[in-house]
């Protein structure tokens, strides 16, 4: 797979390509990645890439002609474009699997400013990475492409992925290392008993317990098995 991010802080990208997981998933070349400056497309003498809005108010916006440039001279037939952008659709776990599945994703950064309108021509969709503003699109792009390079064959262990918050519409269930006890703090018994079952079940209770907790919302969507019914009826029962 190769992203291609167009920034016009393309230093900002730095550490992001070279650390951890994303650094590895490049030199293993799982993934590639190319940001590119859009300035450097601009025609306009000073190399201005926004203007004034028409109709008048605060800011400015980013102009049409460098970004649809920059794209004609990155696009091919098989990318797919998505703008940064707070009014976009918002990134989910299922978004990330279905972006994995792209030959060519591009990620288009806007900065203190919109985007004009017209450029939604030449893209396929806008992406939030959640309901706040950022100064720019910078770090939503890398989280983005952070959250799709790990879900990639060979970048982290396939079995890992299986138990993970938003898998399966719950919340990943609470973990613990050595020691035994830190602090006074002491490790549930059940996970040092070694009886597997007793932990799934453990475990599967937590996850349910959370997302109650947390994010309820994502049990609107959940299809309960009939074990996790019964558990959530202790669960309000306790309560
Ligand atoms: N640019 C500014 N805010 C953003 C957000 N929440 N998501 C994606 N891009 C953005």
């Amino acid at each position: 797979m190769k992203i291609t991010i167009l920034s016009l802080f393309p230093e900002m990208y730095e550490g992001f390509l070279k650390t951890s997981i994303i650094k590895k998933a490049l030199d293993k070349q799982a993934v590639e990645i190319e940001v590119v400056n859009f300035r450097d497309y601009t025609l306009d003498r000073h190399n201005h890439v926004d203007d004034t809005p028409y109709g008048g108010g605060q800011g400015m916006v980013l102009s049409c002609q460098p970004i649809v440039d920059a794209l004609k001279a990155h696009r091919t037939e098989n990318s797919q474009i998505y703008l940064m952008a707070p009014v976009g659709e918002t990134l989910s776990q299922k978004k990330v699997r279905e972006l994995a599945e792209t030959d060519h994703l591009i990620l288009v950064c806007g900065h203190y400013e919109g985007f004009d309108e017209r450029i939604s021509n030449y893209v396929d969709g806008a992406l939030s990475i959640g309901d706040y503003v950022l100064t720019g699109g910078e770090l939503a792009s890398m989280v983005i492409s952070d959250a799709v390079i790990r879900t990639l064959p060979g970048v982290i262990v396939e079995a890992s992925h299986l138990d993970e918050s938003f898998e399966n519409d719950l919340l990943e269930y609470p973990q613990y290392t050595k020691p035994v006890i830190y602090d006074g703090y002491e490790v549930p018994e059940v996970l040092l008993s070694g009886h597997h079952e007793n932990i799934r079940k453990w475990r599967l209770k937590k996850s349910l317990e959370r997302t109650m907790k947390y994010r309820p919302d994502l049990l609107e969507k959940h299809e309960f098995t009939k074990e996790e019914l019964k558990m959530m009826e202790e669960i309000k029962k306790n309560d």
